[in-house]
């Protein structure tokens, strides 16, 4: 029997770990990756709803499995993730989409291989979604992409309700992982070769916050610190309200902890971000990347900002821009405001008009662009270290990796070197990425 499969990742890390978890659950049942959707014998989707055009990607996806099981009828086709926790999606999908054989939420994946075997034995449609589970599961079995990075959970859920944002709903309530169980991990990936760490959280820095014990995300850091042939942790995402002083003097005293903060702030607007619920100010926010920028060299901070919230003036949106500038962002994630449905935001009758949006959004965009330009030059001659990844999809015949501030450089090189991190001099500095030649 073909025992192939493919899974299909639409959101953000923790969707993608989540994926590489079933990758883990799929190898240990022995299946083996198939590259085309067409041809595996398993095809999982493991959806984002956090947008309306990451549903509407999902949907039409789902769509063209219509013929493509028909020509395979054997295939299983499996969708989870986010979208799957709300009712409304799994009732349509329910009526309207009968090539779907396996439904299951965030909250139950490790329960995955129960699941696919029962679909598989009884052959018929097996949805099992669950409200919230507050238990952080341990030792799945994962695939990691690469061999020398991976992405590790710190904490699940979100408890800040932003009132715009589905995250709370899909995700449930906040749960941090023992850390013993963490530095457990991280020890292990090291041992097989693992040089860099991206620690995940909805909110990294409310970690513990949880928890009985006085211990919280820069102590976590301290201690992953220590970990011996580690070489770079990184962490996403902050929330501004909760990056303490603390947690920058970690960065800073933290020799593998990288100079990145990311950082999403949404708006420059006080009214706006009252109305999103994000409990700080434009203010806090200039004055934390001013700190920060003190505090840490080299420091790259990005962001993520959302322009057409509802009632988003064109002076609200000035002051977004306003701070963009003044902060001097190294990138953003820039959003158009997409209503979701059972947020407060959904139900404002303030909705801004779609070509307002656009407008906004490209306007935004021609700033961001001349931020990222200006950062970038910054870095012309400079001797950095560069964690090699793979082959550059636009440069042939270049490798790619990242500073340890996060930036995208092309560089010289040879297979032997992907893994490594290698000493580059920046020849040329261009608006998305760096060149450099190693040394
Ligand atoms: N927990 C992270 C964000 C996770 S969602 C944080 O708060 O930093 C990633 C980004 O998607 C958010 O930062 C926000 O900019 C964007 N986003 C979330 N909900 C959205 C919506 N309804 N419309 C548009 N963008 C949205
Ligand atoms: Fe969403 Fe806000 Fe939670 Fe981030 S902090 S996941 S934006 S509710
Ligand atoms: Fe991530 Fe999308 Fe879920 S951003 S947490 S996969 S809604």
């Amino acid at each position: 029997m073909n025992k192939t499969y493919k899974i299909m990742t639409f959101g953000c890390q923790m969707n993608e770990n989540d994926s590489e978890k079933l990758a883990g659950m799929l190898e240990h049942m022995g299946y083996i990756k198939e590259e085309d959707p067409e041809k595996a014998s398993i095809v999982l989707m493991n959806t984002c709803a956090v947008r309306e055009n990451a549903e509407e990607r999902v949907f039409g996806n789902i769509g063209t499995f219509k013929s493509i099981k028909r020509k395979n009828p054997e295939m299983i086709l499996g969708v989870c993730g986010c979208m799957m926790q709300q009712e409304q999606v799994v009732n349509k999908i329910k009526k309207t989409y009968r090539q779907v054989d396996l439904v299951f939420g965030t909250h139950n994946l490790q329960e995955f291989p129960k699941l696919l075997e029962e679909c598989q034995e009884q052959r018929k449609r097996v949805v099992e979604v669950w409200d919230d589970n507050l238990e952080i599961p341990e030792d799945i079995p994962t695939t990691h992409k690469y061999p020398f990075k991976a992405y590790v959970s710190i904490m699940k859920g979100c408890n800040n309700f932003c009132s715009y944002c589905i995250v709370p709903y899909t995700r449930g309530r906040e749960v941090s992982r023992n850390s013993e169980n963490i530095i457990k991990e991280i020890t292990a990936l090291v041992q097989k070769g693992c040089l860099e760490v991206t620690l995940l959280g909805q909110n990294v820095n409310s970690y513990g916050n949880d928890q009985e014990n006085d211990y919280h995300f820069h102590d976590l850091l301290r201690e992953i610190n220590q970990i011996e042939g580690l070489r770079r942790i990184r962490f996403m995402t902050s929330h501004p309200k909760d990056l303490s002083d603390e947690v920058i003097e970690a960065i800073v005293a933290c020799d593998k902890v990288c100079p990145a903060v990311h950082m999403a702030f949404q708006s420059g607007s006080n009214r706006v971000l009252k109305r999103m619920n994000r409990k700080y100010t434009r203010e806090h926010i200039l004055e934390l990347t001013q700190k920060i920028r003190a505090r840490v060299p080299g420091v790259a901070i990005t962001t993520d900002i959302i322009v057409g919230f509802p009632g988003e003036t064109e002076e609200d949106f000035q002051d977004t821009l306003d701070l963009v500038k003044k902060c001097h962002f190294d990138s953003a994630f820039s959003f158009i405001y997409s209503i979701r449905e059972g947020t407060p935001a959904a139900t404002y009758e303030d909705q801004v008009p779609e070509e307002i949006k656009h407008d906004r959004m490209n306007r935004l965009l021609d700033v961001l662009h001349e931020l990222s330009q200006d950062g970038n030059a910054g870095y012309q001659d400079q001797i950095l270290e560069v964690l090699v990844e793979e082959w550059s999809k636009h440069h042939p015949g270049q490798l790619a990796g990242r500073t340890a501030s996060g930036k995208l450089v092309n560089l010289n090189g040879t297979a032997d070197d992907i893994g490594k991190i290698i000493k580059v001099k920046i020849t040329e500095a261009k608006r998305f990425s760096l060149e450099g030649v190693q040394i």
